[in-house]
């Protein structure tokens, strides 16, 4: 018997499933752990994983700046610094696991090797490669038990893909992340983790803004950072955090041991 209420019960089920894949995140109960989130390229991460339904811890050496994160739905934050090793250990033992991992820390040492101090070597490669190793280290262990894990890494277009002028430290250290993720994608992809790092051009961020300033003709420095731009722009952090996203999401889910490059063709 057709009833004149079963093209409404229909309706009704159709619209109320569009609505929910509208609703749905594209992160929806990830648990996801990154550094270096209280301002820059991970904070306005940790703010897109948060809105497509993470469960963001956001961890930053900055306990003040990492406050103006307090209060958004899906982030915790917690003070952690990523070359501290009993400081990841810690963090690590938090979490039963964790879906996604996000190491973002990272420094600007400006020189050419002329420049550069063994104290300028030891500390940028301590920054920002040797807290990667501590960071992939803690919370491996955690991802292999599961079979299922994602490594995100922050290396640079400034590195093994570009030569840039006064970044001889730099380089060196995000040239040997792109080979550390690597590694790890290797390794243990038959293990169910994946491993990438992005490799961005120049991004609009706080340290960006404070290295020009620190320049001795800040004037000229923004000119000099503008002129390398072939897109005529620089890049946003909101930006990078699309590609984060993506690269945390199962959309990605076919991508390991890459070097996602958001550069707006400055190594052309
Ligand atoms: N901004 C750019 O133009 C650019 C370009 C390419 C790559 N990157 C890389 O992206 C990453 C983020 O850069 P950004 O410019 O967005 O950030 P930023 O330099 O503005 O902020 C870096 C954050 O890292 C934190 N931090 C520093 N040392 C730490 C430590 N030991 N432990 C924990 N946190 C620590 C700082 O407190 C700060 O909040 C870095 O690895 C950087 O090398 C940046």
């Amino acid at each position: 018997n057709f009833s004149v209420y079963e093209p409404c019960v229909v309706m009704l089920f159709f619209y109320t499933f569009r609505f929910l894949l509208k609703t749905m995140g594209r992160l929806d109960g990830k648990v996801i752990v990154l550094s270096a989130a209280a301002q820059g390229i991970g904070k306005a991460s940790a703010i897109a994983f948060a809105k497509e339904g993470a469960q963001v811890t956001a961890t930053d050496i900055n306990g003040e700046k990492l406050k103006e994160l307090d209060g958004i739905p899906g982030i915790k934050t917690k003070v952690v610094d990523v070359t501290k090793k009993d400081q990841v250990g810690a963090l690590a033992k938090d979490f039963d696991y964790v879906d996604v991992l996000f190491n973002v820390a990272g420094f600007v040492h400006h020189g050419s090797i002329l420049e550069c101090e063994e104290s300028d070597w030891d500390f940028t490669m301590n920054v920002n490669v040797r807290s990667m190793y501590l960071m992939i280290k803690a919370f491996l262990p955690k991802m292999l038990a599961r079979k299922s894990g994602n490594i995100i890494n922050m290396a640079s277009v400034a590195s093994s893909i570009k030569g840039v002028v006064n970044r001889c430290v730099y380089s060196t250290s995000k040239a040997a992340i792109i080979g550390l993720t690597k590694s790890v994608a290797a390794d243990f992809l038959e293990q169910g983790i994946r491993c990438n790092c992005i490799c961005p051009g120049t991004v609009d961020t706080p340290s960006l803004r404070q290295r020009i300033q620190d320049r001795p003709d800040p004037e000229q420095a923004f000119k000099d950072f503008m002129a390398r731009q072939k897109s005529g722009r620089l890049c946003t952090a909101e930006e990078v955090a699309h590609l984060s996203v993506y690269l945390a999401s199962d959309e990605s889910a076919y991508v390991t041991g890459t070097e996602a490059i958001i550069d707006g063709g400055w190594r052309l």
